[in-house]
């Protein structure tokens, strides 16, 4: 996809953070656009903003780990728009647990909105995209989808899956001469609601960890979706945003899995500093 005029894109999670970032840009950019989100009242100050802009945008009430609501999202966002050419799967929550204390509950929340909600938005879209003969899809993973991290196994789980998934169906589409370009987005640290959503189990507070997530955050969301639309303009496997993305992408590549030695020391170091990991 070389230029996102007239382009009618669908943003998950879009009330908030890289998601409204992201529509914003779009609509600078002359998208039209159908925008999402679990909470009605942002994604509607998100379609505001994006009209001053002068798009066209329609938005949506839609929770992504309900996979009828997606599919008939979908369906009506085609039935408004008549074609979809752009898909940005992004809605995500975060957990801070260690697995001895995550509760059943809290783990299928985030693997129902961070991995199936991925896969509900792909597989409701795809045969649009296909057919609108100039389709792109990105899927929004994270550096935890390229390193296991204390606490986050569940959104390791969730965003190392989006990953595998995400690279299968590029080959996939490559393979059968597909014109859908596929991408997996791998941010770091990005200034957003995330940490200030996420729930916490075993005694861990996700209060400690916003004090200090705030300020290493290095990216704001303005910057993550201008990275991510260039990527997609040149079709990109995977984009990494941030320059802490690429020190999370070099580590496991340069060290094969004695990078897990590495970050149990950079951990036990920065809790000494006072970023403490929940319990660590
Ligand atoms: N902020 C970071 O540092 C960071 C780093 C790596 C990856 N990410 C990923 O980026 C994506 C966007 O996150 P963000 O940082 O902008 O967070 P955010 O909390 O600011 O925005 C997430 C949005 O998703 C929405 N949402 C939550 N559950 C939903 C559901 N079930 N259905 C639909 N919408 C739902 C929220 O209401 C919110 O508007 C997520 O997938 C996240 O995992 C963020």
């Amino acid at each position: 996809m070389k230029r996102f005029a007239g382009k009618v894109s669908v943003i998950t999670g879009a009330g908030s953070g890289i998601g409204r970032a992201l529509a914003v840009d779009l609509a600078k950019r002359g998208a039209r656009l159908a925008l999402s989100d679990v909470d009605l009242v942002s994604v509607a100050e998100t379609a505001a903003l994006c009209e001053k802009k002068g798009a066209d945008v329609r938005h949506y009430q839609l929770d992504v780990a309900d996979r009828a609501a997606v599919l008939a999202n979908a369906d009506a966002v085609v039935a408004e728009f008549g074609a979809v050419n752009l898909v940005i799967n992004n809605a995500g929550v975060a957990l801070l647990a260690p697995v001895a204390e995550m509760t059943w509950e809290d783990l299928e929340w985030v693997m129902n909105v961070d991995y199936w909600g991925v896969v509900h938005g792909t597989k409701a879209f795809l045969p649009h995209l296909i057919a609108s003969g100039d389709g792109h899809l990105v899927n929004i993973s994270s550096v935890f989808g390229l390193v296991g991290v204390p606490t986050q196994s569940a959104y390791n789980s969730a965003k190392f899956a989006v990953r595998g998934f995400t690279e299968a169906l590029r080959q996939e589409m490559l393979i059968e001469g597909r014109r859908v370009g596929v991408t997996c987005v791998h941010p770091g640290g990005i200034r957003t609601n995330i940490v200030r959503n996420a729930r916490a189990d075993g005694g861990v507070t996700s209060e400690e960890v916003r004090g200090w997530f705030d300020r290493i955050a290095l990216t704001t969301p303005e910057r993550a979706a201008s990275v991510i639309l260039r990527g997609v303009e040149r079709n990109r496997p995977r984009i990494l945003v941030g320059p802490d993305a690429y020190v999370f992408d070099a580590m496991p590549r340069l060290l094969g899995p004695f990078y897990q030695r590495v970050a149990v020391q950079g951990i036990k170091l920065a809790s000494r500093f006072g970023m403490k990991l929940g319990p660590y």
